[in-house]
């Protein structure tokens, strides 16, 4: 049985990438695609003839209570960049299928999904959408229901669709209890079978990672152009090297003994597979920088190698962040400037890998220099720690902060804030200057980004998503300032409260311009500009093949 296995779950994919170098096996593919195709026909018709109907009856029904369209602005100002300057027709009236067997989780993917569906029904009002997913236990209109309800997305109902895959459980990890990584691509490969025979799309667009059935798509359908949008890598290159004896993580030193050297073996050869696959695919989006550089390293060689159609770069889209409400209510110009006095804030659950003592050392290194700022004559610097305490042994950390603050002699000048409400937090962004993450390698930094929309001047540390991704120039100037260690904070602390008042107010402008870029708008921006590359090579694969 367990050779069986083993055997299985090799095979599989190594047929798949020997099918693109191989002539017979790929024209094996486009024959196997040609069948999915008939067969599915009646499907597709049957599914156009729905959205028709279903839109005549939108329109009827709406007519009177016409909601009013925040969009036109993004019709008009976000596409054009398309590589060849061209810009993909108002009026394309294709299918797009989206890949995404666990549609109804509600967490942070699901929102790129919509957020990705919304914009490309506003940007392409005669295009439908469908989704593959699993979920069968929820029909069509609770899906929309819950997709209002949690991330406030309203999506245009007549075209959108879901076509329902019965091979999910391929794909959970609980199926493949050894080799699990080839046996989740096998399960995907299944699943992208099991897609394909539903209905064979337009475009098709993976957002969950499975790149093994994007692949196939383009084996089967060598003119359905492909998208991927990667969280995060299957495989990573930190995964490879942490079975170094010397590495961190939970596999080190596994790379000794036979057993080892197996599992080495193992991991390359599913890396080169992943390689593979991913190089088929036409556009690739990543949700941040530190994504973007792995699969840049993985994916890169092949996709240069290949170097076909794929050759446009790998794009960062940020998956959006709910920071309107803090631009709304947060003020930043001449008038709020003068509310704003030397305090920093530091938003945080005190956890120990929020390092809450870097900055309280920075802070009493700061104050024991007697600083004055000229901007504040009257005013001490205060800091202010906001966070919640969940359990005991957070409210033992914050005692020991306590303490910390009191032998550091700063104890007047530190203000803890366990608990906040919203309107407290919001009241303390509205009279702060500065905000303050100590945290390090953050893969993103949420709160960050919330500090730079209530127009706050950062201090984080030089690593991870804020160095990388938040806290980065904005027209070519800062937005806030990195430090490693507590001198380095105090520094910042020091540059940014000794800003004189215009400088400072500019800075605080450009944070929140850096915001922008992780608003629904930013992530509708950016990912029509890559779905337009898409539909300019649907048009013309069509084209070419007529
Ligand atoms: C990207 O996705 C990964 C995995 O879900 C997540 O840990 C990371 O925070 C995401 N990055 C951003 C910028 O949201
Ligand atoms: C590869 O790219 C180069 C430059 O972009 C192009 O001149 C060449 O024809 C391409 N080769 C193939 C096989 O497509
Ligand atoms: C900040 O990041 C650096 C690496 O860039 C690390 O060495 C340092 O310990 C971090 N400092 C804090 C306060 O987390």
């Amino acid at each position: 049985m367990g050779v069986v296995y083993f055997f299985l779950s090799f095979l599989a994919p190594v047929v798949l990438a020997y099918a693109f170098f191989v002539p017979t096996l790929r024209s094996l593919g486009e024959l196997a695609g040609h069948y999915l195709r008939r067969s599915s026909r009646t499907r597709r018709e049957l599914l156009l003839a729905r959205v028709a109907t279903e839109q005549k009856a939108y329109e009827s029904s709406s007519k009177q209570s016409k909601e009013e369209d925040d969009w036109e602005e993004i019709e008009r100002s976000a596409v054009g960049s398309a590589a060849n300057g061209g810009k993909a027709d108002k009026d394309w009236n294709g299918i797009v299928g989206f890949f995404h067997p666990f549609c109804n989780a509600g967490g942070g993917g699901e929102r790129v999904l919509w957020g990705a569906i919304r914009a490309t029904q506003k940007r392409w009002p005669e295009a439908t959408c469908v989704v593959y997913t699993g979920d069968h236990d929820v029909d069509k209109d609770a899906i929309l229901k819950r997709v209002k309800e949690r991330f406030n997305i309203h999506l245009h109902p007549p075209t959108v669709h879901f076509l329902y895959l019965t091979t999910r459980h391929y794909v959970l990890s609980s199926t493949w209890p050894r080799f699990t990584l080839l046996g989740q691509s096998i399960g995907s490969l299944i699943l992208g079978y099991d897609a394909f025979s539903l209905l064979v799309p337009d475009i098709f667009i993976d957002t969950m990672g499975y790149a093994f059935a994007v692949a196939l798509c383009s084996l089967f359908f060598p003119n359905v152009p492909t998208g991927a949008y990667v969280h995060y890598p299957t495989i990573s290159t930190d995964m490879l090297d942490s079975l170094d004896v010397g590495g961190k993580g939970v596999h080190t030193g596994q790379g000794a003994g036979y057993r080892g050297v197996a599992k080495r073996q193992y991991w390359s050869l599913f890396a080169k597979l992943y390689c593979v696959m991913g190089s088929c695919i036409d556009v690739v989006m990543t949700n941040s920088t530190w994504t973007q550089s792995h699969i840049k390293t993985l994916w890169g060689p092949y996709r240069n190698r290949r170097n076909s159609t794929t050759d446009h770069d790998i794009d960062v889209v940020f998956p959006p962040v709910a920071v309107e409400e803090l631009e709304r209510d947060v003020p930043v110009d001449e008038e709020s400037e003068q509310k704003r006095g030397p305090a920093l804030i530091y938003i945080a659950q005190f956890r120990p890998e929020k390092n809450h003592q870097v900055v309280l050392r920075a802070f009493a290194s700061l104050l024991s220099s007697n600083p004055s700022f000229p901007e504040y004559p009257k005013e001490t610097p205060k800091l202010v720690l906001i966070g919640s305490v969940r359990d005991p042994d957070d409210a033992t950390r914050v005692y020991n902060l306590r303490l910390l603050a009191h032998e550091l002699h700063i104890k007047e000048h530190v203000e803890f804030v366990c608990d906040a409400t919203w309107p407290q937090m919001l009241d303390w962004m509205r009279r702060a200057s500065i905000g303050v993450n100590s945290m390090w390698n953050e893969h993103f930094g949420i709160g960050v980004v919330e500090y730079q929309a209530a127009g706050l001047i950062s201090v984080v540390n030089d690593s991870g998503g804020p160095k990388l991704d938040i806290v980065v120039p904005i027209d070519g100037k800062p937005t806030g300032f990195h430090a490693s260690t507590s001198e380095e904070y105090a520094e910042g602390f020091r540059k940014a409260l000794s800003l004189p008042r215009k400088e400072r107010l500019a800075m605080r402008r450009r944070a929140r311009k850096s915001a922008n870029r992780f608003t629904d708008r930013g992530f509708a921006e950016k990912w029509i500009a890559n779905m337009d590359q898409l539909i300019l090579l649907q048009v013309a694969r069509t084209k070419s093949s007529d």
